[in-house]
């Protein structure tokens, strides 16, 4: 049973995104580099081609069809919480995809129903990793893999660490270690086939434009402890000011702590 206030928060994700459905891709310049050498992981993995995969979290449904090209002859799935986002899929991607409201924190599959998983970039609005691997583990077909990538604790770290001269609320969302990722995924039974991980970073002119690209992507903080209502233009000054520590020749940074992940569930030995 989900408690009240994770239900609260899921229904704050999926509004966020499905309002975020039509700019999404057009500010999805991390998204793309990222979801791109997950597809090149599971290239250089040398993995079985699957009947049946599904994209778990998979937004507007870029790497579905990217996946639907790689797999002509699967069966493809692409799946997500958000409305919004899954309206935007249906109406641009390619016909023979499947879309499916639901979370990926209570997947609608049988056990081994399901030779392949891809996750980029949405693990992170997950709350119970356990459970996430426990289920994947117990969906897949014997040999299926399930390759996902996800963000790391120093993500947005310069504007975490600005906003906390600024004020004590909760800006930025939080995100687990490679640590606890790694032994979830063990725990679960699932092998680890590559592991990768890397800091992007993004550059900007000026701050607003990175809090203008987090609100158009649908990112928003959706923790209990964040500010409620508008922020008020003094706090704004103070923020900016913070950020500025951070510029370099480059513009004003923001760091992404990337882990990609490719995992397979074992073939049982006779
Ligand atoms: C940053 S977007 C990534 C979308 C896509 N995978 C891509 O790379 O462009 C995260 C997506 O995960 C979805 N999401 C978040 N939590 C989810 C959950 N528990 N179950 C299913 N989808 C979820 C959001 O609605 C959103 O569409």
């Amino acid at each position: 049973m989900m408690s009240p206030v994770c239900e609260r928060k899921k229904q704050a994700v999926a509004d966020s995104f499905s309002r975020a459905a039509d700019t999404y891709d057009s500010v999805a310049q991390l998204q793309r580099q990222v979801g791109e050498i997950l597809q090149q992981h599971i290239a250089q993995a040398g993995l079985g081609k699957p009947a049946r995969l599904v994209d778990l979290g998979c937004g507007t449904g870029y790497f579905t069809d990217r996946l639907a090209t790689t797999y002509p002859d699967a069966h493809i799935f692409g799946l997500d919480l958000a409305g919004g986002m899954l309206a935007h899929a249906k109406a641009h991607r390619h016909p023979r995809l499947q879309w499916l409201g639901g979370d990926m924190e209570q997947l609608p599959f049988a056990a081994h129903s399901v030779d392949a998983m891809f996750t980029s970039l949405a693990l992170q609005w997950c709350e119970d990793l356990p459970a996430f691997f426990r289920d994947v583990h117990s969906i897949l077909t014997p040999g299926g893999w399930l390759a996902l990538c996800t963000l790391g604790p120093s993500t947005l770290h310069e504007l975490r660490s600005s906003w906390a001269q600024v004020d004590d609320y909760v800006h930025v969302n939080q995100f687990d270690s490679a640590e606890h990722l790694r032994r979830c995924a063990a725990g679960a039974g699932l092998v680890e086939v590559q592991w990768r991980t890397d800091t992007v970073q993004l550059h900007y002119a000026r701050l607003g434009e990175l809090t203008h690209e987090l609100k158009a992507l649908g990112a928003h903080n959706v923790n209990e402890a964040r500010a409620q209502g508008l922020t008020a233009p003094s706090k704004l000054r103070a923020l900016t000011q913070a950020y500025e520590r951070f510029r370099t020749p480059s513009g004003l940074p923001a760091s992404y702590e990337v882990y990609w992940l490719v995992l397979k569930k074992a073939v049982p030995v006779l």
